[in-house]
């Protein structure tokens, strides 16, 4: 035995005392990801960041829950990340006490302050702008606030998922937000005196019932106008049939947008490969992967977004930091249930 190997056994021993010694051996290398993603848009950037780093992703995925999963591993748990979407997903984690504050001058950089836990605790890692499909034959004009969505003029008009989804929840939080608790009470009343159904659905298939004349406009991210346009099946149509309008807050002249987001579990094993996953997902190798495979918006400034998503025109986010709209969904949500919203 040499005495590098003998160095780096007794070392690995101290670090990792008895029979852990294996397990503490093999898991050096590694990091274990919680994930709601869905796989065929992560993996490439999982090959590309063990490429980079010889550090191998191991991937839970499950489309939800796994906030409720990580609470009830409590101290078990082998999760280092969580990988998830919606500020609602990732507040629920922080509230849960599943996560653990990064402090990383990288991260901090890179994302900026209103796409992240000002603790600490979440990080936007891409941005889905929460808009308007109007149908491109039906709806002439290309411009509108959020509050418009309330007129009149649109009854028996507008389409939209659940408002208990929490795209929908957040959306609604930030006109709480903006609007205080009474004010958004009345324009959630008027928003559902227009709708042309009962919520159901996702958001593409809002896109498909204006195609089929069911409405003429509705709610939907935009990241599913991109996936739509570019699907090789009968969605394609669906996608062409609505044009994107970005509706603004009256209030700041900006649209809501919502995260992907990432947080480090509270008893991740691997802190540092966890640490070194989390910056790489905002690098601009990482940030051009989430633009391309999944039309959205990269969180960090400078990358340019994808041609179809660019079609749709220049974002302008609302300046409302996300952490405040968190606040405001429980508020959102109550309205949702007294003014009947999905009945
Ligand atoms: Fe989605």
């Amino acid at each position: 035995m040499t005495t590098l190997t003998f160095a780096r056994c007794v070392l690995l021993g101290a670090l990792a005392t008895g029979s852990l010694a294996g397990s503490a051996m093999a898991a050096s290398n590694e990091v274990n990801l919680y994930t709601s993603r869905e796989p065929a848009l992560i993996k490439p950037l999982l090959d590309e960041f063990t490429k980079e780093t010889g550090i191998k992703v191991n991937t839970v995925f499950a489309s939800n829950g796994l906030e409720e999963r990580l609470r009830t591993e409590g101290e078990n748990s082998p999760a280092d990340v969580l990988l998830t979407v919606d500020i609602g997903r990732l507040q629920q984690a922080k509230d849960y006490g599943v996560t653990k504050p990064v402090k990383s001058e990288v991260l901090d950089k890179a994302i900026p302050a209103a796409f992240r836990d000002p603790e600490g605790h979440w990080f936007g890692v891409s941005l889905r702008a929460r808009v308007v499909y109007a149908s491109k034959d039906r709806v002439k004009q290309d411009s509108m606030t959020y509050k418009e969505l309330a007129d009149p003029k649109w009854k028996g008009k507008i389409c939209t998922r659940s408002g208990q989804h929490v795209y929908n929840v957040a959306l609604f939080g930030a006109v709480v937000a903006h609007k205080g608790e009474a004010k958004a009470e009345e324009w959630l009343k008027g928003l559902k005196a227009n709708l042309a159904k009962k919520p159901s659905g996702g958001d593409r298939e809002q896109a498909k019932d204006i195609l089929a004349g069911a409405c003429d406009i509705a709610l939907g991210n935009t990241y599913y106008v991109g996936l739509m346009r570019n699907a090789t099946n009968e969605q394609r149509q669906w996608g062409e049939a609505v044009k994107v309008v970005m509706p603004a807050f009256q209030e700041t002249g900006g649209t809501h947008v919502n995260v992907s987001g990432m947080a480090m579990a509270k008893g991740a094993p691997n802190p540092e490969n966890a640490r070194k996953f989390m910056e790489f997902l905002v690098s601009d190798t990482a940030q051009r992967i989430y633009a391309e495979v999944n039309y959205e918006y990269p969180v960090k400034p400078g990358i340019p977004v994808e041609e179809t998503v660019a079609s749709f025109g220049e974002l302008k986010p609302d300046t409302l930091p996300l952490a405040e709209v968190a606040k405001n969904r429980k508020t959102a949500s109550q309205l949702v249930d007294k003014v009947g919203f999905d009945n």
